[in-house]
C-alpha cells in the first residue's frame, strides 16, 4: 500500500495504489485509518500514479523550473551574503532576480521581500515579529479559517499576555469586513486575514481589509500562499502591509518561501524570530539557499506569465468536475464561496457515507479529505466547523485541488473513481450489495 503524504498538516488524502488482489482485503480491513493517514508509505511508479487532484497541498514542481534549477546544484556557487569573490557574486545575482521576480507578481519593490524557508516561517514572522516588537497587551485579529500558522502563534501570544480576537466566517467561509471594524481597538496592532482558504477555496475581502487598516493605522498581514495573484489584484489600490507566500504550493520548489515586507512610514517593525546573520535585513538571518530561491523567481515568473489562461483553464476544469459530481452523486453539497472561489478548488460533502473509508477506497484519485490527520490524530479540521458544517459532513468532504498540468481526461477519470466509489459505498450501506463494506474490492 503506498501513501502520497499531503503537507499542510490538516489534511489527509487518499493516495493509496492497489495492493495485489489478495493482499487487498486484508490491507483495507487492517489499515482503513492508518492507510488514510499517511502511516504508511513507500515507492510508486509512474504508472500505479493516482490522479493528482490536492495542489492545495503541493504542487508538481514545473518542468521549466526543474530546468533552471538543475545546473545550479552542480554549480560552484559562492555564499551570496559574503559576494568578495565570482561564485558568491553569482549566487547574490540569481538571489537578486529572484527577489525581483517575487516582488513583480506582487507589484512591489524588491527591497521588501525577505526570502523565508516557506510560508509557515513567513506567517509566525509576521504574527509574532508585529505583535512581539509592540507595547504589552496588544491586540491582534485573525479569522476563524487561518491556517494552522497564523491560529497557533496567535495562540501563542494570548499566552505570553497579547490579546487576540477570531473573528468568525459566515456559512460560505468568508469573513465580513465588518466583523473586522467590529473587532478593532485602540491596541490592535495586526490583522491577518488570508487571501484564499486552503480547504475549501473562499477568497476573502482582503483589498477592502487592506483599506479599512490603513485607515485605521493597523498593521495588516495576509496569507496568500493560494493565490498570490489574488492578492496582488485585491490589494493594488491599498496594498497589504505584508504578504507570505510559498514556492511550493505555486509549482515551485518545497522548502522556500516570502514575506513581503511593505517599506512604508511609519516603518513595519518586526521582532525577528532567529538571531545570529546579516541575511534578508536581519529579519531573517542564515545562509540562503540559492537554488531553492532561484527556482522560486523562476515559478513566479511563470505564473505571472501564464495569467489569466491558467485561471481559466483551472475554473474551467473545476465546473466540469462539479457537474460530473452533481450528475453522479444524489445529495452532493458543494462548500466555500461560489461566488469568490478559488478557481481550482472544489469541496464536496457527501451524504451517506463514511468519510475514512471514501478516502481509504479512492485508490486512483489523490484528493485530501476534511479529518484532519496528522500524526495519527482524527479531529476534523476547523474550517468546516468554523463554517457552522455539521460534523457528519465535514467528516464525508473531499477537497479537489485541480492543478496546471491536469487534463479534462484526469477530470474525467477521477468523476469516474469517485462516483463509483459512493455508489458501492452507499449500497454497502444499505445492505444491498451484499458486502460489508469492508470487504468492498479496492478498485477506485
Ligand atoms: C494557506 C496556507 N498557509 C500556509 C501554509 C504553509 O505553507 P508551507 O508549506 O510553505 O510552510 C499552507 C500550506 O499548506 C497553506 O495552505
Amino acid at each position: 500500500m503506498v501513501v502520497l503524504g499531503g503537507t499542510d498538516g490538516r489534511w489527509c488524502w487518499a493516495a493509496i495504489r492497489s495492493e495485489p488482489r489478495d493482499d487487498r482485503r486484508h490491507s483495507s480491513r487492517v489499515s482503513g485509518r492508518m492507510a488514510a493517514c499517511g502511516q504508511r508509505s513507500s515507492a510508486m511508479s509512474a504508472t500505479d500514479a493516482p490522479i493528482y487532484l490536492d495542489h492545495h497541498a503541493t504542487t508538481r514542481v514545473d518542468p521549466r523550473v526543474v530546468a533552471a534549477m538543475a545546473p545550479l546544484w552542480a554549480e560552484q556557487l559562492g555564499n551570496a551574503s559574503n559576494p568578495h569573490h565570482l561564485p558568491a557574486r553569482r549566487a547574490a545575482d540569481l538571489i537578486d532576480q529572484a527577489r525581483a521576480e517575487v516582488a513583480a507578481l506582487l507589484h512591489a519593490d524588491p527591497r521588501e521581500v525577505i526570502f523565508t524557508s516557506g510560508a509557515t516561517e513567513a506567517n509566525n514572522l509576521a504574527v509574532l515579529g508585529v505583535v512581539r516588537a509592540s507595547p504589552p497587551h496588544s491586540h491582534l485579529i485573525v479569522s476563524a479559517v487561518e491556517h494552522a500558522s497564523v491560529l497557533e502563534p496567535a495562540r501563542r501570544l494570548q499566552r505570553e499576555g497579547y490579546e487576540a480576537t477570531i473573528v468568525p466566517v459566515d456559512r460560505q467561509g468568508r469573513v465580513a469586513v465588518d466583523e473586522v471594524a467590529k473587532a478593532l481597538t485602540p491596541r490592535t496592532v495586526l490583522v491577518s486575514i488570508m487571501t484564499a482558504n486552503n480547504e475549501v477555496g473562499t477568497i476573502q475581502p482582503v483589498g477592502e481589509i487592506a483599506a479599512l487598516c490603513a485607515r485605521q493605522g493597523v498593521v495588516f498581514h495576509t496569507d496568500a500562499v493560494q493565490s498570490p495573484l489574488m492578492a496582488a489584484a485585491a490589494c493594488r489600490e491599498v496594498p497589504a502591509d505584508l504578504v507570505s507566500l510559498s514556492a511550493h504550493k505555486i509549482y515551485g520548489p518545497v522548502g522556500v518561501g516570502a514575506l513581503l515586507v511593505r517599506r512604508k512610514t511609519p516603518r513595519i517593525v518586526l521582532q525577528p524570530l532567529m538571531f545570529g546573520g546579516g541575511q534578508e535585513h536581519r529579519q531573517r538571518p542564515g545562509t540562503s539557499p540559492t537554488p531553492l530561491i532561484a527556482g522560486f523567481g523562476v515559478a513566479c515568473r511563470l505564473l505571472r506569465e501564464s495569467h489569466p489562461t491558467e485561471s481559466q483553464h483551472l475554473e474551467r476544469l473545476r465546473n466540469q468536475l462539479w457537474r460530473r459530481l452533481q450528475a453522479g452523486i444524489p445529495g452532493v453539497i458543494r462548500n466555500g464561496d461560489p461566488l469568490h472561489g478559488l478557481p481550482g478548488n472544489l469541496h464536496v460533502s457527501i451524504p451517506e457515507v463514511d468519510g475514512d473509508a471514501l478516502l481509504a477506497r479512492l485508490t486512483r484519485v489523490a484528493v485530501s479529505s476534511g479529518a484532519a490527520c496528522s500524526a495519527g490524530d482524527h479531529r476534523l479540521s476547523h474550517v468546516p466547523l468554523a463554517m457552522g458544517i455539521p460534523e457528519a459532513l465535514a467528516r464525508a468532504s473531499l477537497r479537489f485541488g485541480i492543478g496546471r498540468f491536469n487534463t479534462p481526461e484526469d477530470i474525467d477519470r477521477a468523476a469516474d473513481a469517485v462516483i463509483e466509489v459512493v455508489q458501492r459505498l452507499r449500497a454497502a450501506r444499505r445492505g444491498h450489495a451484499g458486502e460489508e463494506a469492508g470487504s468492498f474490492p479496492s478498485s477506485a
